[in-house]
């Protein structure tokens, strides 16, 4: 039985009110094996909701198996950056991991290999486990680059970051043209991607990560998805807003 990951992606969706009440339908309805974990649980819940509801998910979690990660955080300790959280904020308000490079990110924000190197250095100093997403846009695919994309994603972070980084870290593939579009790639195209990811990371650093797939997962196609041998879990978006659709991805994790 391989260890499991199931992991909320929030994104900017929810306010105190939606938020608590969630969070209380997902605790109230974790299966056994995750709520009588003693440590050694093979399945971990880990949700990541916008930074103004943080406060009040780590209170909601305080007595949970499920864990708080964030969705980004600075790759400076502290300073004059306007409207930035950093990694010690995280693990202060009671994070324990952080989505670090997402595409939304890396589209929107210009986010570069290198920054997100330094971004997930500052999240381990911090004790945070980072999640470190990669992924080819449809272009990218279509022109049959996606092993390349994903190679050098990986081998700039490493770069930056270092081995003993990634062995930290969490990585969670995300084909661009696969989030939020309903269209997730098939079971095998993901293990392909996965069976690379993990190829690579076993023989330029001797490690073999968490690999976690992102991109419209829902209660249909997770059991299909984790019984591919390098699918370790999953990163949820839409689908880790709904309490029933979560719950359902959380049972698949178990049961495979
Ligand atoms: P969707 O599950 O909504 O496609 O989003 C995936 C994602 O971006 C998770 O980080």
């Amino acid at each position: 039985m391989k260890r499991m990951m199931v992991a909320g992606n929030w994104k900017m969706f929810s306010t105190v009110n939606s938020a608590t009440q969630l969070i209380e339908g997902i605790v109230g309805g974790l299966p056994a094996p995750v709520t009588e974990r003693n440590g050694d649980s093979q399945t971990d819940v880990v949700i990541c909701p916008p930074y103004t509801v943080l406060g009040t998910a780590a209170h909601l979690l305080a007595n949970s198996p499920i864990a708080l990660g964030g969705q980004n955080c600075h790759h400076e300790q502290e300073g004059a950056f306007t409207g930035e959280v950093s990694a010690q904020m995280l693990t202060d308000i009671g994070c324990s991991y952080v989505i670090l490079g997402h595409s939304e990110r890396r589209r929107d924000y210009h986010e570069s290999n290198s920054l997100i190197a330094l971004k997930a250095l500052a999240a381990v100093t911090a004790g945070l486990t980072p999640i470190v997403c990669v992924g080819e846009s449809l272009e990218q695919r279509e022109r049959g680059e996606t092993a390349d994309v994903v190679g050098t994603q990986l081998t700039e972070f490493v770069r930056g970051a270092g081995s003993g980084c990634l062995a930290a870290s969490i990585i969670a593939y995300e084909p661009v043209w696969a989030i939020g579009t309903g269209k997730a790639a098939t079971p095998e195209q993901a293990q392909e991607v996965h069976a690379d990811i993990r190829r690579r990371c076993e023989e330029q650093y001797g490690l073999s990560p968490m690999i976690l797939y992102g991109g419209s997962v829902n209660a249909n196609n997770a059991q299909s998805l984790f019984q591919q041998v390098d699918i370790d879990g999953a990163l949820v978006g839409g689908a880790s807003l709904s309490v029933e659709s979560f719950l359902a991805i959380i049972k698949a994790a178990v049961g495979s």
